[in-house]
């Protein structure tokens, strides 16, 4: 290991020398944590979570600095350098960083959530919002009705049972994206594609010291390339085989139903022939099997983990301020009554219903760290963010900003009543679930549609009680940080029908 060795002595060198003279006449770097020589702040990579930021912005401020390595990173933790980093200067914000393993296993960024900011990424934007994500899909919302309509028939048959919530919605949202990207209703193939998911959430998830010091990439010393590999040859094989029975299927199709996969191969055909007429498009866009793959794969990840925290925190919340769930339950009562199941125009009469997701959405965004790369240096509150910086905007602990928020920490849906009060569709920057400008969410559509269906209908159909005589003030509130913060132990609850109608 000389060469190791020597590679070391070198940068302990060399990069102090680089890292002073690379800022010459700069801003300074934001305020933080005192690092040491080449690894800089690595020893607390473990507070690289949503509440451990947070803890380190009570003492750092708003807008403060670690180095990981050879790795800038800047946390924002306050309303007024969001909006800074998400609209002010979003043209230097938008790129998006991406660790070997996310790489690797996008087919080196050929999706949408991690491709830089640039024609591709606009052209796949727009792409996935008018082909994918817009109402006008209606097969999508169709998948959402139909499968929260299982849930429920599901539910009615354990009345009286203890039913573990976390489980029902997680099948629910995977059921759901399942269908709309497949198109199959039927459980054939879904085991074998989330056991692919969960192998690419541990990859994304696990450490790699080769991500910080790139010189030990080639060395490999975790073992993760194999890994990686191997994760996406089964995912390769799995959506070739979709992709294929898609092809021929699509010659014999005569119903007009057709699912994300024939979206995008319609697409992928027509570009094909317009690619040979016209140059431009040619240097824009070109849809290969590739991009189908990784598009598939945006959408499992962005839709099933997101929905499904949501949909289990807002019955959580619920469920631990019972005066709070009376509310909502009444409300569900006098604007649908008792002796029928909620319809979609019954919606917007439920204004509290909504209150009490927005509430859920400001307390657990189920994105709590916003990742994005800075294209360029730019400036930030009077500090430095060098090119390449990993920007982590903290969803999480700007809803519960004291500063913007009475009671930052309670739950109290009425808040949402008030005029005037801040609205998540990205322009009131103390709540931002759902990010703001470019790399906002493109599903907050479907994802609203399906957290307010489930939700609803779980509220009108039953009442639920906490099993074994636990009281709301017992329940464990922690939640786990991943790509999403859902609940760390899920939620359990013993349901009995509230509705005259039949259910099952
Ligand atoms: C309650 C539900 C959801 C929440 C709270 C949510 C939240 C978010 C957030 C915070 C971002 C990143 C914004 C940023 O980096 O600034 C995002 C991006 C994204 N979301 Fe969602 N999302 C939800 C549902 C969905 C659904 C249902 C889909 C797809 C079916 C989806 C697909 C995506 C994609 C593809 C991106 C990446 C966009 C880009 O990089 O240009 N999301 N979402």
């Amino acid at each position: 290991m000389d060469w190791l060795q020597t590679i070391i002595v070198m940068m302990m060198v060399t990069l102090p020398l680089v890292l002073v003279l690379g800022r010459r006449g700069k801003a300074p770097y934001p305020p933080g944590p005192k690092g040491l020589p080449i690894i800089g702040n690595m020893l607390i990579m473990d507070q690289l979570t949503h509440r451990g930021l947070a803890t380190l912005a009570k003492q750092y401020g708003g807008v403060f600095h670690l180095r990981m390595g050879f790795l800038h990173m800047v946390a924002i933790s306050e309303p007024e350098a969001a909006r800074q980093v998400l609209q002010v200067q979003d043209n230097v914000f938008s790129n998006r960083p991406a660790t070997i393993a996310i790489s690797y296993l996008t087919y080196d960024r050929a999706d949408m959530a991690f491709a830089h900011y640039g024609p591709f990424w606009r052209q796949m934007r727009k792409l996935c919002v008018i082909k994918l994500f817009s109402r006008k899909r209606a097969e999508s919302w169709r998948s959402v009705r139909e499968e929260v309509d299982v849930a429920v028939r599901s539910v009615a048959s354990s009345a009286g049972k203890p039913v573990n919530i976390g489980e029902l919605v997680f099948n629910l949202t995977k059921n759901i994206i399942y269908r709309a990207a497949f198109g199959s209703s039927s459980q054939e193939g879904q085991d074998e594609f989330i056991g692919i998911l969960q192998e690419f959430s541990k990859l994304f998830g696990a450490f790699n010291i080769a991500d910080f010091i790139p010189f030990l990439g080639r060395v490999d010393p975790q073992g993760l390339n194999a890994r990686l590999a191997r994760a996406r040859v089964a995912l390769d094989s799995f959506i070739d085989k979709i992709i294929d029975e898609h092809v021929q299927k699509s010659d014999k199709r005569d119903d007009g139903e057709t699912d994300m996969v024939d979206e995008l191969l319609a697409f992928y055909s027509e570009e094909a022939k317009l690619n040979n007429e016209s140059e431009d498009l040619q240097n824009s866009i070109r849809l290969t099997k590739d991009n189908i793959k990784a598009i598939i794969m945006d959408v499992m990840f962005g839709g099933t983990e997101t929905v499904a925290s949501a949909i289990e925190w807002a019955m959580s919340e619920l469920m631990r301020s019972p005066e709070e769930l009376k509310r909502v339950q009444q409300e569900l009562a006098d604007v649908v009554g008792l002796d029928r199941r909620v319809e979609e125009s019954d919606f917007e009469k439920l204004t509290y219903l909504k209150c009490a997701l927005k509430e859920t959405l400001r307390l657990h965004p189920p994105i709590p760290l916003l990742l994005h790369e800075t294209a360029e240096d730019a400036t930030v509150a009077g500090y430095l963010v060098p090119k390449k910086a990993r920007v982590m905007i903290n969803a999480w602990a700007i809803g519960r900003d004291k500063n913007s928020w009475e009671e930052a920490e309670s739950f109290k849906p009425g808040r949402f009543l008030k005029p005037g009060v801040a609205d998540f569709k990205g322009s009131n920057f103390e709540f931002i679930p759902f990010g703001s400008g470019r790399r906002s969410c493109p599903g907050m559509q479907l994802g609203l549609y399906a957290l307010e269906l489930a939700v609803g209908h779980l509220l009108h159909c039953f009442t639920w009680e906490l099993p074994d005589g636990m009281k709301p003030s017992e329940m464990d509130m922690a939640d786990v940080f991943g790509l999403t913060a859902p609940r760390a132990t899920r939620l359990v609850a013993v349901p009995t029908k509230r509705l005259l109608c039949p259910l099952l």
